[in-house]
């Protein structure tokens, strides 16, 4: 190589490391949350972003499978034989709104509440339990298995029903799901603005 060519093979490298180096806090700068582009729509990612949420025990208690609820962060069945009874609000003996209120009860062991407080019924069980992130994403969207909601007012439940907002605030001794709230409003219209994509598998 001659002395002419390796200095500006030197150049053009000094050139592209002060590019890359350039571009990086621009990038970091950008909004965490811009919806993307069209051609990115296919990104189950955007889905997986706000899935530790639903998987988090203060959801599945009552979205896993069997005809009960489940109690704590390890997700034990439900003391005293409570079960999901015809509708989801409890067998005649023991319904839901006999314990649970509207509101947590003040000390750690008493029942937790929010309003509705009751287990979907088994006619339209919502088990997301054993479902992969796109079985759990397409069972989400299927009016079939959410109860009849087109995908704004499955948005609205996942952002500002009671129930679900419970899960940030569920009373002492219980750990709430992760995730702030805002935020995970946020990733969740980001994925509704770019058509809910569902993750491949
Ligand atoms: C005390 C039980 C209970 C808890 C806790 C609970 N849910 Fe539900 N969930 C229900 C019931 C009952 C329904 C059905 C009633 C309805 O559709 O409004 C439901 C329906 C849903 C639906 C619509 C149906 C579907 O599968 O698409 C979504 C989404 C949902 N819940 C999300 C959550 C999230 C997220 C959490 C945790 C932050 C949560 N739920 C915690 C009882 C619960
Ligand atoms: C006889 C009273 C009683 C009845 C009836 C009852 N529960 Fe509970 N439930 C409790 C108590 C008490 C706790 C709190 C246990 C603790 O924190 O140790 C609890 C906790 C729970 C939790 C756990 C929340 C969490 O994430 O840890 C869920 C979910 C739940 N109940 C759902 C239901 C549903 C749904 C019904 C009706 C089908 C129901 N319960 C009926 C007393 C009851």
């Amino acid at each position: 190589m001659k002395r002419v060519e390796f200095f500006v093979a030197v150049l053009i490298l000094a050139v592209c490391a002060g590019a890359l180096w350039l571009s990086r806090p621009v990038a970091a700068a950008e909004p965490p949350n811009t919806p993307r582009a069209a051609s990115d729509s296919n990104d189950g990612a955007l889905f997986t972003a706000f899935v530790p949420v639903l998987r988090h025990p203060r959801c599945m208690n009552c979205h896993s499978k069997g005809d009960y609820p489940r109690q704590g962060d390890d997700s034990h069945r439900h003391t005293m034989d409570i079960r999901r009874g015809p509708a989801g609000f409890g067998v005649t003996a023991a319904k839901c709104s006999t314990c649970h209120q509207d509101h947590n009860l003040g000390n750690v062991h008493l029942p937790p509440g929010a309003p509705a407080w009751h287990l979907p019924s088994p006619s339209m069980p919502m088990i997301w339990e054993g479902l992969t992130d796109a079985q759990l994403c397409q069972s989400l969207k299927d009016p079939k298995q959410n109860q009849g909601r087109n995908l704004d007012q499955l948005v609205e439940h996942l952002t500002e029903d009671k129930l679900v907002a419970w899960g940030w605030n569920p009373g002492p001794g219980r750990t709430p799901v992760p995730i702030p709230h805002d935020e995970f409003s946020a990733k969740v219209k980001v994925w509704q603005a770019a058509g809910a994509p569902c993750p491949s598998r």
